[in-house]
């Protein structure tokens, strides 16, 4: 199977933990986008749901789904999203999609985070994928040289612009043995509006995408 099948197979067995009746979180990405074009087909039996950026709410409106704000919802019970890596803790990086802000603001109003991811994303150790910070663009550089001081090696992800009007610098070199310490170190430096590491709220339930199915992780 390519991984795009991985993809789609748990992106469609996520549709298990859509509750009817209700707001549902969707994330973003390219296995998100597999989740909402699923979510398409049973669009009558939710209200609607809350997008995590710009990109998936249009994908969202392009089938039909109502979109919420998040400050009209008070609660979510289910999020579905994407990851770049996952530990046997759940804990993840995001944010490859620069939608790290958001989709961990969803996030924290869900009651259930259900990640889908094909099996590549499964890692021992975070980090092999560079750590997405989101940063007020007049911090860039001194958030550059904090960085820099962790031990990370941060480069500035060029030409983009987040939905936020932020910009991203990606650190690489990192193997992150304590995620939940790290995603709060790094947010305490001044100008970083959000890192990319969900650890202090990881994922309730992991769906992985493999060769031999989709397999479930609570
Ligand atoms: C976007 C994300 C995505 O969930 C993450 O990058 C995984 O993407 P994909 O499903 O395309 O592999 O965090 O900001």
């Amino acid at each position: 199977m390519t991984q795009d099948e991985l993809k789609k197979a748990v992106a469609l067995a996520a549709l298990e933990y859509v509750p009817e009746g209700e707001v549902i979180g969707v994330g973003t990405g390219s296995t998100a986008n597999f989740f909402i074009d699923g979510l398409a087909g049973m669009r009558a039996r939710i209200t609607g749901a809350v997008a995590s950026s710009e990109a998936s709410a249009a994908r969202l409106a392009a089938h039909g789904i109502p979109l919420f704000d998040l400050n009209e919802v008070e609660s979510l019970s289910v999020y579905v999203d994407g990851a770049d890596e996952i530990d046997a803790s759940f804990a993840m990086i995001k944010g490859g999609g620069a939608a790290l802000t958001r989709e961990k603001i969803v996030a924290a109003v869900a009651k259930k985070f259900v990640c889908i991811a094909d099996a590549s994303k499964k890692v021992p150790v975070l980090g092999k994928f560079p750590l997405p910070v989101e940063v007020i663009p007049l911090a860039r550089a001194q958030v550059t040289r904090a960085l820099a001081a962790l031990g990370g090696r941060p480069v500035w992800r060029e030409g983009v612009i987040t939905d936020n009007g932020n910009v991203i610098i990606d650190v690489h070199g990192l193997a992150i043995e304590q995620p939940v310490e790290f995603e709060a170190r790094i947010n305490q430096i001044v100008g970083v509006v959000t890192n990319g590491l969900f650890a202090q709220r990881p994922a309730d339930v992991l769906l992985l995408g493999t060769p031999q199915g989709v397999e479930t992780f609570s």
